[in-house]
């Protein structure tokens, strides 16, 4: 079946470079002749009929834009049966034929229930949090990694001048990609993930102890959210070593931001592949990055899939924090 309108949309957390996919799937469904509309706030614009006609320009100077023009939601009523079954519906009375999806794993379960109930769907992952099991990359990865190390930077400074420890909360959901990631980048003497367990005087005091005896005054820890509580963690570090600490939860600053070169690109690349599947009719899909191709899978697949911080990396990244 080909297509004759398709809709984009951006829902679950924001993430920077989502505009420059809804940029991509509008530009190239216009290209292959087809209408599109973008849908605002997320799966809750197809309750209200809240949809726009994206023409060319209406995409124009959003490439560099952090956030997303078409906002975003976590749609509670579209989690129930009902609600799948009364957007579906809706869709169909606005003649929309296919949509791509926006978003992480909670996004595609959406675009799954979708599907199944008559509108094909295709996912573009987009998270800050790269923990999406079915893509080596997540649009918005490179841009929050970039933020929380220069923000880790600055830290460092007023560290280094007060010889101090500071201990950073990460975001990450529950995943550890983001922390392993500024971690590794910002030479933490400590980096803490959700994924391996770890133990608070062998892999906390033991460490900044022993880079203290090497003749290190200031310290980085870098750890995931949902892992601790970084205020308790600082209070006790500075109890049994003495060292004054500070903890800073860095929070949503991560998500904003203009996306860098890498998210735009991998945006671009990710929206032309979503459309070209959904105007020869086929749904159910989810684009991703496998060893830098652009592949695609069934989203059910897609979902069961599996997927780690590399033990490797946070071995290398601590091996060498001494
Ligand atoms: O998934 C993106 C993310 O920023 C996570 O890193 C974080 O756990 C969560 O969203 C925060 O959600 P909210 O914006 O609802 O506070």
């Amino acid at each position: 079946m080909s297509m004759k309108k398709i809709a984009v949309l951006t829902s679950g957390g924001d993430a920077p470079g989502m505009n420059a996919a809804v940029r991509a799937v509008v530009r190239t469904a216009l290209y292959r002749g087809m209408k599109v509309v973008g849908v605002l706030n997320g799966y809750n614009g197809l309750f209200d009929g809240d949809v726009v006609e994206m023409g060319p320009r209406a995409v124009s100077d959003i490439i560099q834009r952090g956030g997303t023009v078409l906002g975003t939601a976590r749609s509670d009523k579209f989690r129930t049966p009902e609600g799948v079954k009364e957007a579906a519906e809706n869709c169909k009375k606005m003649g929309i034929d296919g949509i791509v999806v926006i978003g992480g794993d909670g996004s595609f379960r959406g675009a799954r229930d979708l599907s199944l109930n008559g509108i094909p769907c295709i996912g573009i992952p987009a998270t800050i949090d790269n923990d999406i099991t079915s893509t080596d990359y997540t649009i918005g990865f490179d841009t929050a990694t970039n933020t929380a190390c220069e923000l880790a930077d600055k830290l460092r400074d007023t560290s280094q001048s007060h010889c101090r420890c500071s201990i950073i909360e990460v975001m990450g959901r529950h995943a550890g990609h983001l922390a392993l990631q500024v971690g590794t980048a910002v030479g933490a003497t400590s980096i803490i993930v959700p994924e391996v367990e770890y133990d608070f005087k062998r892999d906390i005091v033991d460490r900044v102890m022993y880079a203290k005896n090497n003749g290190k005054q200031h310290y980085l820890i870098i750890v995931a959210e949902n892992t601790c509580d970084v205020n308790e963690m600082a209070k006790k570090l500075q109890e049994e070593t003495g060292i004054n600490t500070r903890a800073t939860v860095l929070g949503h600053v991560q998500r904003g931001g203009s996306p860098t070169v890498c998210d735009r690109v991998m945006a671009t690349k990710f929206g032309f592949a979503a459309v070209e599947l959904l105007k020869d009719g086929i749904g159910n899909r989810v684009v991703a990055s496998k060893n830098g191709e652009i592949v695609n899978y069934d989203i059910y697949e897609a979902l069961n899939m599996q997927k780690s911080v590399d033990a490797d990396d946070l071995y290398i990244a601590h091996r060498i924090s001494i």
